[in-house]
């Protein structure tokens, strides 16, 4: 007899994104996200007003997912929701409205960890693409974290190093922010980056032992730079903004891939894919698989949609939880901060 589907509903708020996705099995059967624009205007996300607009947007965008997916709630199985890390008041309103689908529907409840739902966004079933095999390593690059991740299985997921200050994403949206860019500052690096040159401005390449990074350094030093250069010319940045936002490019993809390069070596892992925000960055992407191609590994990229912040890689996050039967009390609070492999 054929095993009927499971039809997850999942819900991400950690940050500025209200997200709600239905998965039957593996496949995505819709995933809405809801930004918040409001952040552009004070160039960072600022928490109250996340956690507000979270409040405003939760129920249309669950709704809007339901819809898509031509489901109603009473087939739903299970609700998978992001426990951590993230801003405690956005944490708070998916995870409170969870719960309460939760309850009515009595259906269990599952929790996810934010930062191995961006890991495990590769096991979903895009339809034409291939999933990376075990044990596989993922660079997880997002506004918050900057992580090797060594997956043996859907749930054992070990760091193997990461950022000891700021994030790579970070390092795009503040120095995105002292050119007077908007928040978020990739995206719009990233564009105004294809028509400049990458080598025109020379930045540090942090020398930090192991398969750890470290990204202040670039960020001062970038910051240097802009006010040297404003002393000489008023409006240097103005003048030099494409260079400036390839040269930027260009060394955090740099450092980011040498050192991929390194651990993919040292740990004899030839499966290796890129996760999170950051990784929706076109020179990053090409980059990757170009390393990858050179050196007969096999590199994973995801489909723009799954690699910011997105309710469908909760869900199938929360499917192996699901199988597993590893259920999350109503007790459970959010948590600001969750280590991964810890759960
Ligand atoms: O994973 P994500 O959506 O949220 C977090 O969990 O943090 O990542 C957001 C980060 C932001 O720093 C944003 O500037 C960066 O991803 N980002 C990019 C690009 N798209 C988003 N960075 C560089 N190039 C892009 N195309
Ligand atoms: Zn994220």
């Amino acid at each position: 007899m054929r095993k009927p589907s499971t039809h997850l509903l999942a819900i991400e708020s950690s940050c500025d994104d209200t997200s709600v996705a239905i998965l039957e099995n593996d496949k995505v059967r819709a995933n809405i996200v809801a930004s918040q624009a409001i952040h552009s205007l004070y160039g960072g996300v600022v928490p109250e007003l996340a956690s507000r607009a979270h409040m405003q947007h939760i129920v249309a965008v669950c709704d809007q997912a339901l819809q898509d997916a031509g489901i109603s709630l009473k087939q739903i199985d299970a609700i998978a929701y992001t426990r951590g890390p993230g801003l405690m008041g956005s944490l708070l309103v998916g995870v409170s409205f969870a719960k309460s689908l939760s309850l009515a529907l009595g259906v269990p409840l599952i929790e996810v960890n934010h930062m191995e739902a961006h890991v495990l966004a590769h096991l979903i079933d895009s339809g034409n693409s291939t999933k990376p095999e075990f044990p596989f390593i993922c660079l997880t690059v997002s506004g918050g974290h900057t992580q090797f991740v060594l997956c043996s299985s859907p749930t054992n997921l070990r760091v193997l190093g990461e950022t000891l200050d700021d994030a790579a994403g970070e390092a795009f949206d503040k120095c995105a922010k002292m050119m007077g860019l908007p928040y978020p500052g990739g995206p719009e690096i990233s564009r105004l980056a294809e028509q400049g040159a990458p080598r025109r401005f020379d930045l540090p390449i942090p020398q930090v032992p192991g398969y750890d990074f470290s990204f202040s350094g670039l960020k001062t030093a970038f910051l240097n730079l802009l006010q040297a250069g404003r002393q000489q010319q008023e409006n240097f940045v103005e003048k030099y903004l494409h260079d400036l936002c390839a040269s930027l490019e260009h060394h955090i993809v740099k450092i980011l891939l040498s050192k991929f390069e390194l651990c993919a070596a040292r740990e004899e892992i030839g499966t290796l894919a890129l996760a999170g925000g950051v990784s929706a960055n076109k020179t990053l992407r090409t980059a990757f698989l170009s390393m990858c191609q050179k050196k007969g590994w096999q590199g994973f990229i995801l489909p723009n949609t799954f690699t910011t912040d997105n309710a469908a890689m909760i869900g199938i996050a929360g499917l192996y939880k699901y199988a597993d039967g590893n259920f999350s009390s109503f007790g459970a609070p959010p948590l600001a901060r969750m280590a991964v492999g810890k759960v």
